[in-house]
């Protein structure tokens, strides 16, 4: 699938302009995408960025990385996804960086999701859907959330078996078993819930485009 990823980046570097300053987002299809920034001839200003990781990536390929409060709205802000359905709603934090990438896909005018084909659902839920909680909520919001939905919340865990940490200092739960038939109405309800810091779907704030990668790449 990393050649459909990789498609998929390179087709979106046709909606750069040069000079901008753009929202750029997590995980390994981004990552051919910031590589495409580095490589164009005319130059992006700089980029916002929602995660530590994609920043040093950035950085690493010569491109300034600003603050959001500095910059105020951006025209377009790329991304990938974990899920997507034919409306353009999307299961996004596998990568753990939905908190940032909701802020920075509220900010922009236009959100280019970039996906390969396995990412195509025609119902969201199968990929669990991660939700960032304050730590001293944990249990309190993974008790809520399966009075709320009877699926299961799981506390995600990295290689060696320690909670893992997102970049804003808080844990994540996946909830495992969803299908999601009316995911406007799940955001809000797990939105919530006190502690809850953000939820993985991007159903309020849907991508407007979808590129997905192939020869050619298909645009949703
Ligand atoms: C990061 O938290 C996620 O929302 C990523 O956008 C998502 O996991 C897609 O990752 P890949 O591009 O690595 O498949």
């Amino acid at each position: 699938m990393s050649e459909a990823k990789r498609l998929a980046a390179e087709k979106a570097i046709e909606y750069v302009e040069p000079g901008s300053i753009i929202g750029v987002g997590t995980g390994s299809t981004v990552a051919y995408f910031i590589d495409a920034l580095g490589r164009m001839e005319d130059r992006i200003k700089g980029a916002v960025s929602s995660s530590d990781q994609s920043s040093e990536r950035l950085r690493a390929a010569g491109i300034e990385v600003y603050e959001l409060n500095a910059t105020g709205p951006l025209s377009l802000y790329v991304d990938g996804a974990d899920e997507c359905d034919p409306h353009k709603r999307l299961i996004k934090g596998g990568g753990a960086a939905l908190t940032r990438e909701k802020i920075i896909a509220e900010a922009s005018a236009r959100f280019i999701c970039i996906v390969d084909p396995s990412k195509q659902v025609d119902v969201l839920g199968k990929f669990p859907l991660p939700v960032e909680v304050i730590p001293m909520a944990r249990s309190l919001v993974a008790r809520e959330i399966l009075a709320m939905t009877r699926a299961q919340p799981v506390w995600r865990q990295d290689a060696n078996e320690r909670g893992v940490l997102t970049d804003n200092g808080n844990v994540i739960l996946d909830i495992h078993g969803l299908a999601i038939t009316d995911p406007l109405a799940m955001e809000s309800a797990i939105n919530q819930i006190p502690g809850v810091v953000a939820v993985g779907l991007f159903a309020r704030r849907a991508a407007d485009i979808v590129i997905i990668g192939g020869e050619p790449p298909k645009i949703l």
